[in-house]
């Protein structure tokens, strides 16, 4: 990729560029936690977002999308939303320094990778964080990981109107290889637990449905958990958020909600709950406790959360036939994208079999199965 990439850029811009990359992620439980100030456990993924990138003296910036070749341009006096989907992402970000006081002068940048678009591996994160990286690194600025995580997840708020939590764009910033990272999303701390591959593999399936989280429905989630937030602050002001609810404290309040908006907290609350236990498996290398959590997990999100879908929740029926599989469910915002299977080794490939034969994207193809690796997260400039 990065000899592809520089071949591109210098026959594009005719310069020799600084190559940089963001990747992906998985989630293998806390799914919809993000932004209710929760805990979630993902991962950063060998599939990543590649940049090659320089400063011009041109007083543009010019950006060229490799996979799509498509090319957009604009004045660095120009910083604004346009038309074009995916340069939001990264001018979404230029608006993020010029926020915090720094010039962006002229650049010109290629990128390109094989995160696949709107199946819940957050390629629109790694465009973001990719984007931070490059621009503190070549400009000589001094941000901190921390803040240019902040960068992405506002460019994805403000530029692609988003009202994401900040796992994606944190996954794919400080991912570390062969671990999972628990974060939690009030405090930021975070703590990486070693993911134990000798026995076991997570594995995706890409529905082929592609999900779009701008849709209304995520930040109708949002929302909906914010109505639950405010009815139970009336009788215990200090809950901020869905965090600091207990199960026994909604309950107790079942009957002022309305059902939806219960069933969307108390899913929230529950999938903590499995969470911290999802911990305690690793650390005993209790693959099948693990492995039902994440079912439980699923049954939540399209139960009470409702964002599950047909597709969805047909890969995962798919997976009580098959010996060897251990947990599925679906991963991401929802409405589409992959499930993440925790399959033992030796039953990948009657996993794969089974899938194959057995389902078909909505263009009647065969679905696209992933083993995931744990990699670094962003990188490059050196
Ligand atoms: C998307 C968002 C994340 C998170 C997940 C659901 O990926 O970008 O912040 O909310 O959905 O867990």
């Amino acid at each position: 990729m990065k000899k592809e990439i520089t071949a591109v850029f210098r026959e594009r811009f005719g310069a020799e560029p600084y190559l940089f990359s963001a990747p992906g992620r998985v989630n293998l439980i806390g799914e919809h936690t993000d932004y209710n100030e929760g805990f979630v456990l993902p991962a950063s993924v060998d599939k990543a977002i590649h940049f090659a990138i320089k400063p011009n003296s041109t007083g543009l910036f010019r950006f060229y999308a490799i996979d799509l070749d498509e090319s957009f341009e604009t004045s660095i006096e120009k910083i604004e939303p346009s038309k074009s989907h995916w340069a939001n992402y990264l001018m979404g970000v230029i608006a993020q320094f010029v926020k915090n006081g720094k010039n962006i002068p002229g650049f010109d940048c290629a990128f390109g990778g094989d995160v696949p678009l709107g199946a819940g591996m957050s390629s629109s994160a790694a465009i973001e964080v990719g984007m931070a990286y490059a621009l503190n690194h070549i400009f000589s600025f001094s941000f901190s990981k921390f803040e240019l995580v902040k960068f992405a997840q506002m460019a994805e708020h403000e530029y692609a109107g988003v009202k994401c939590g900040i796992m994606d764009q944190f996954a794919s910033m400080h991912g570390k290889a062969n671990h999972v990272i628990k974060l939690d999303c009030r405090s930021l701390e975070y703590q990486y637990f070693p993911l134990d591959t000798t026995n076991h593999l997570l594995v995706l399936v890409n529905t082929g449905v592609k999900h779009s989280l701008a849709t209304s429905e995520y930040n109708k989630r949002r929302q909906e958990c914010e109505h639950g937030v405010a009815l139970l602050k009336k009788y215990v002001p200090t809950i901020h958020s869905l965090r600091d609810v207990s199960l026994d404290l909604i309950e107790s309040h079942k009957s002022e909600f309305n059902p939806i908006t219960y069933n969307r907290c108390s899913y929230v609350i529950e999938e903590n709950i499995r969470l911290e236990k999802a911990c305690k498996a690793l650390e005993n290398a209790d693959f099948v406790e693990f492995g039902n959590l994440m079912y439980g997990s699923h049954y939540g999100l399209k139960n009470k959360y409702e964002v599950s879908c047909t597709e969805l929740d047909q890969l995962v029926e798919l997976t009580k036939s098959i010996d060897g599989v251990l947990g599925a469910r679906m991963m991401g915002g929802g409405f589409g994208g992959c499930t993440i299977n925790l399959v033992k080794k030796d039953s990948v490939a009657s996993f794969e079999k089974t899938i194959t034969e057995n389902y078909k994207t909505p263009e009647g193809k065969q679905p696209q199965i992933i083993k995931v690796v744990i990699e670094d997260g962003a990188k490059g400039g050196n």
